[in-house]
C-alpha cells in the first residue's frame, strides 16, 4: 500500500509540475478532458479493482478451519465469558452454541503457533469479543454463532474485555489469554477435564445447602448447575468475578457475601446473611480447587 500510494503520489505531483512549471500553456482542454477520465475513472477503477480482487481472494485463507489447533466454544454472558474447550458439532444459527468439551470461565488457553478455530456465541444480549493484542473485536450474538480463527505466535499473558455495551457491569467483563507451548496447553486442559480436587467437606456441604449448586457447576459432585460459571477448576484462575480480583480466599468470601457491592450489576445474588462460618468453608474449599 505504501509503495502503490508512494508511486501515484510521485506520478500525480510529477503531472503537476511538469504541466505548470516545466511547460506553462502547452496543454489544450481536450488534454485536460483525457486526463478527468484516464487517469482520474479508469486508471483508479483498475487498480481498486484489482486490489479488491487480491484482498478477496486472500479472505477464505484467515477463515480457514483451524488445521491442528482445537475447537473452542465461548459464550459471552451478563457478565462472564463461558469458555468450552474441545466442542465438536456444526451450530446452527439459532441455536446455542455446540457442547461436549470441557467447560470453564473467563480464562482463554490457546496453543502458540496453532491456528485456533473458535465460535462465539451469547444467551443474552450483544456481547463482543476482543484481545487487542490478538485479534479484532468479534461479536457475540443470540441466536447465531460467528466463527474466528486465531493464530498467536508467541506466548505470554493476554487481557481481553467485552467490547460491546451490555449492561451495568458491561465494563466489568473481562478475561485472560494464555498463550503457551503445546505441552503446557494440553497440561492444562486435562486439568481443566480432571474432576473437581475436593468433593466432600464442610464448604462442600454449606455450598450444596445454600444453594450455589443451582447455579454452578463442580464436576466430581452434585452441583451440576447451568447459570453461572463452572467452578470444577476456580482455584486454577488469576481472577474472581471476570477479571475482578485477584484469586485470594478472602476474596471469594468477599464476592459471594458482597456480590453486588464489587462487581455492581452481577446476575448472582449477594449472599450478605450466610453466617461467617459457612461462608468462610465455601471460601476454603473454591479456594482448594484447582
Ligand atoms: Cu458484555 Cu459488554
Amino acid at each position: 500500500m505504501l509503495a502503490g500510494a508512494t508511486a501515484i503520489w510521485i506520478l500525480v505531483v510529477g503531472l503537476s509540475v511538469f504541466v505548470t512549471v516545466v511547460k506553462p500553456g502547452r496543454f489544450s482542454e481536450r488534454a485536460g478532458v483525457h486526463l478527468i477520465v484516464w487517469g482520474g475513472c479508469v486508471f483508479p477503477t483498475v487498480v481498486l479493482g484489482a486490489l479488491l480482487w487480491y484482498g478477496l481472494a486472500l479472505m477464505p485463507g484467515f477463515r480457514a478451519p483451524a488445521d491442528e489447533g482445537p475447537r473452542i466454544a465461548i459464550s459471552g454472558e451478563r457478565f462472564w465469558w463461558r469458555v468450552n474447550y474441545g466442542v465438536d458439532g456444526t451450530p446452527g444459527v439459532a441455536k446455542s452454541l455446540p457442547r461436549g468439551g470441557t467447560e470453564s470461565a473467563n480464562e482463554l488457553w490457546l496453543p502458540v503457533g496453532k491456528r485456533t478455530e473458535i465460535l462465539l456465541g451469547s444467551p443474552d444480549v450483544i456481547h463482543s469479543f476482543w484481545v487487542p493484542s490478538i485479534a479484532g473485536k468479534t461479536d457475540t450474538i443470540p441466536g447465531r454463532v460467528n466463527r474466528i480463527v486465531l493464530e498467536p505466535t508467541r506466548e505470554g499473558v493476554f487481557n481481553g474485555v467485552c467490547a460491546e455495551f451490555c449492561g451495568e457491569a458491561h465494563a466489568q467483563m473481562g478475561f485472560r489469554v494464555i498463550v503457551a507451548s503445546q505441552a503446557d496447553f494440553d497440561a492444562r486442559i486435562a486439568a481443566e477435564a480432571a474432576p473437581a480436587a475436593v468433593t466432600s467437606g464442610p464448604g462442600y456441604d454449606a455450598f450444596m445447602a445454600n444453594g450455589c449448586a443451582g447455579c454452578h457447576t463442580v464436576r466430581g459432585t452434585e452441583a451440576a448447575g447451568r447459570v453461572g460459571p463452572d467452578l470444577t477448576h476456580v482455584a486454577a484462575r488469576a481472577t474472581i468475578g471476570a477479571g475482578l480480583l485477584p484469586m485470594t480466599t478472602e476474596n471469594l468470601a468477599l464476592f459471594i457475601h458482597s456480590t453486588g457491592h464489587v462487581k455492581p450489576g452481577v446476575e448472582m445474588p449477594a449472599f450478605s446473611a450466610l453466617p461467617k462460618t459457612e461462608l468462610d468453608a465455601i471460601a476454603a474449599w473454591l479456594g482448594d480447587l484447582p
